[in-house]
């Protein structure tokens, strides 16, 4: 596929208002996508976890207009309430998916959205927000073209997600989904994710993600100022290639239920992202001394007790702890006695992989 393929030129406008309605999950990353060129094209590929409690479901009322207008009309409900804070995010969006979704002029749209996870809250909701507004518009472009295929409706979701927001692209599937091509990712591909599809062992079909909210606080860097800090950072090749490495390397040991191995990599990568962003010019240091305080404490429990468990994290200072299933009641009791109050207002998310957005 290339982006031509995805410019809908043969499209008949709906006479009647049409209402869709997705729900699209979060991610997170094992192998960080940090580094970007032109829109949204990745410096390396990445892979990851897709999530299925935090979520975001989005509905939209498309109504037909007398006559096209010249950007898209709509209107946006956050939370049941009118927001216009992220109008102006939702316009550029709009103008860059405008080529390869021309009909979207034709229309009026209502747009309700809301997420499952406390607003906030730290957690990245650019993944979800953007990918089930991807495929709510692909709802729409499949009524006025009812003999798309399946695999063309999923891959467009993607690249429109991903034009909205990079790893928006990994999560319209599950459980594990790589973006960015690689000889490993089979029909792997810089414009949309694909689920990774080569076998991987029953242990991490049912991993679980608790997500530790040290930080609520507004994002300090955004993530576009990320990804632009490493043009010309003195270390950003060597990574590039470093993460093509890792990733290949996590790829046999989730075939093979190599947990220490896919400790190693997936901490490896966490540290490594954040060890960027603290050699970049201008520096951050987005960790918080608890962010430490926990991956100090999750590497000590891990030699006492011999469960797998590990950290990896966002551009934030929020952990996500990932371990097996099978180790859920202990992991979870751990956490409750030793790690609640460490989080702002005792706040953590449990979560677990799961297979990718649902039509509501
Ligand atoms: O999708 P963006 O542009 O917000 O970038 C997200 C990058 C990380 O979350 C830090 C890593 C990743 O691969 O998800």
């Amino acid at each position: 596929m290339n982006e031509q393929q995805f410019i809908s030129s043969d499209f008949s406008i709906l006479s009647q208002p049409l209402s869709v309605g997705w729900q699209s999950p979060s991610n997170i990353a094992l192998i960080k996508y940090w580094g970007k060129t032109g829109i949204q094209i990745p410096k390396n590929a990445s892979l990851s976890f897709t999530l299925s409690q935090c979520a975001t479901d989005t509905s939209i009322v498309f109504s037909p207009l007398s006559k096209p207008t010249r950007s898209v009309d709509f209107v946006l409900i956050f939370d049941k309430k009118k927001n216009t804070d992220f109008r102006p995010k939702m316009i550029d969006f709009f103008e860059r998916i405008s080529d390869y979704c021309p009909y979207l002029r034709h229309y009026h749209l209502e747009i309700c959205s809301s997420n499952s996870f406390p607003h906030s809250s730290g957690i990245a909701s650019s993944a979800s927000a953007m990918s089930a507004l991807a495929l709510c518009i692909m709802e729409l472009e499949q009524h006025q073209q009812p003999a798309m295929s399946e695999l063309y409706f999923k891959q467009k979701a993607s690249f429109l997600a991903r034009l909205g927001s990079g790893s928006a692209c990994r999560s319209i599937e599950g459980p594990l989904v790589g973006w960015g091509t690689h000889p490993r990712i089979t029909n792997s591909s810089d414009l949309y994710g694909v689920v990774h599809s080569d076998s991987v062992h029953p242990i991490f079909a049912s991993y679980r993600d608790t997500v530790l909210l040290v930080d609520r606080g507004q994002k300090e860097v955004s993530s576009t100022l990320g990804h632009n800090l490493m043009n010309g950072h003195p270390f950003s090749e060597q990574r590039f290639l470093q993460a093509q490495d890792n990733l290949a390397e996590l790829v046999t040991a989730l075939a093979e239920g190599d947990v220490n191995t896919f400790v190693r990599i997936v901490e490896l990568e966490a540290l490594t992202l954040h060890a960027m962003m603290m050699t970049s010019d201008p520096s951050f240091v987005l960790m918080k001394p608890n962010t430490l305080h926990i991956i100090q404490a999750v590497r000590v429990y891990r030699k006492e007790t011999g469960i797998p468990l590990c950290f990896t994290l966002d551009a934030g200072a929020n952990v996500h702890l990932l371990y097996p299933n099978e180790n859920a009641e202990k992991v979870m009791d751990w956490i409750e006695n030793e790690w609640a109050s460490y989080c702002q207002n005792h706040q953590y998310i449990h979560d677990r992989v799961g297979n990718g957005a649902k039509k509501m």
